[in-house]
């Protein structure tokens, strides 16, 4: 089996590049730009091939001459607020981008397609755990084209039977992230913690996330890539984590006390976020398990590394 992975330089993608190295008889190209990415998270053995999901161009030719089975389509501007300051570039790279990969796959017959969807799609509802049927009112320009997409792809199922697979993530968090992008608390927290500063907490810090691991997430990509028909499926833990209890993680992880800053709640921030993951367990067989203290403990170990290597 040929899988490609766009993204697959990022965060997200370095996990799941990890874990389809191991798989028997499956082969992997790697499509970045490399404006988040990273050369050094496509392991040994993997092709990266530079280029723009908003070349059409490009695409249709790297489809028709390596011929993928299916697609993991992890390629974004995943920024929020930039979302909102940026609107039409997270409109070409996020959705035209993506309706570019679509058509590759109905024109060169590819048979599955992963689609890295969010939270975002919910906005600030309060119905938690939040389950897939929610009505979608995303409150920001980034949460508009992951639901837009969301609908595309259901389309290119319906019309062109391609598979098609949506996972909307909680708050991934794990080794490699960035400090930008979307529930990026827990790498910010790394990087002030390293540096031996205190963190700043927006809020009374009892605001709550459903914090997921990413090598959880890999493991639902792969799963979600032998689904066959339309899917929407929420990866999360089902657990309500404050962040004041995430602060406390860190405490034990660092082996030692910091100081915290509670500083006014920025506008537009959700208070609580944890989402279902009932059709995780069902369709996926799994449900994601990285308990917090472990999966906070490597991820700053992890950063501790990467300050020592530079
Ligand atoms: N991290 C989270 O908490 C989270 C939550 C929900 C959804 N997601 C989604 O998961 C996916 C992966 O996110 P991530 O956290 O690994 O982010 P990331 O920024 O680490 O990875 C995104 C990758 O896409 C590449 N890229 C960006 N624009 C591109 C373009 N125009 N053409 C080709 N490649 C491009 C980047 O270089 C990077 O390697 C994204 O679709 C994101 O929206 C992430």
């Amino acid at each position: 089996m040929k899988i490609l992975v766009t993204g697959g330089a990022g965060f997200i993608g370095s996990h799941l590049l990890q874990l389809l190295q191991g798989q028997q008889g499956v082969e992997v190209v790697v499509y970045d730009n490399l404006s988040s990415g990273r050369r050094e998270h496509v392991p040994k053995g993997i092709r990266l091939v530079e280029g723009d999901v908003r070349d059409a161009e490009g695409l249709a030719h790297l489809f028709a001459s390596e011929g993928f089975d299916s697609v993991v389509h992890l390629a974004a501007q995943t920024m929020v607020p930039y979302s909102l300051s940026h609107p039409e570039e997270d409109c070409q790279i996020n959705l035209l981008g993506l309706i570019n990969i679509l058509e590759c796959c109905r024109k060169y017959a590819v048979k599955h397609i992963v689609f890295s969807s969010s939270a975002a799609v919910y906005g600030d509802n309060l119905n938690i755990p939040l389950h897939e049927e929610e009505k979608p009112m995303p409150t920001s320009a980034y949460g508009i084209t992951k639901m837009a997409s969301e609908h595309y792809l259901r389309m290119y199922h319906d019309l062109y039977g391609l598979n098609t697979t949506v996972l909307r993530f909680a708050n991934v968090y794990g080794e490699r992230q960035g400090a930008g992008g979307e529930g990026g608390v827990v790498s910010i927290f790394c990087k002030l913690l390293a540096a031996g500063q205190g963190v700043t907490v927006f809020g009374n810090g009892e605001q709550t996330r459903d914090f997921v691991y990413a090598g959880d997430i890999a493991e639902a990509l792969w799963r979600g890539s032998q689904l066959e028909g339309h899917h929407v499926i929420n990866i999360s833990t089902q657990k309500e984590t404050s962040v004041n209890q995430l602060l406390a993680a860190f405490k034990q992880a660092v082996g030692r006390e910091f100081p915290v800053q509670y500083a006014p709640i920025r506008e537009g921030d959700i208070f609580r976020s944890v989402l279902a993951n009932g059709r995780c367990v069902e369709l996926l067989g799994f449900c994601p398990a990285m308990n917090l203290q472990e999966g906070v403990a490597r991820t700053y170990a992890d950063y501790l590394q990467k300050i020592g290597d530079k």
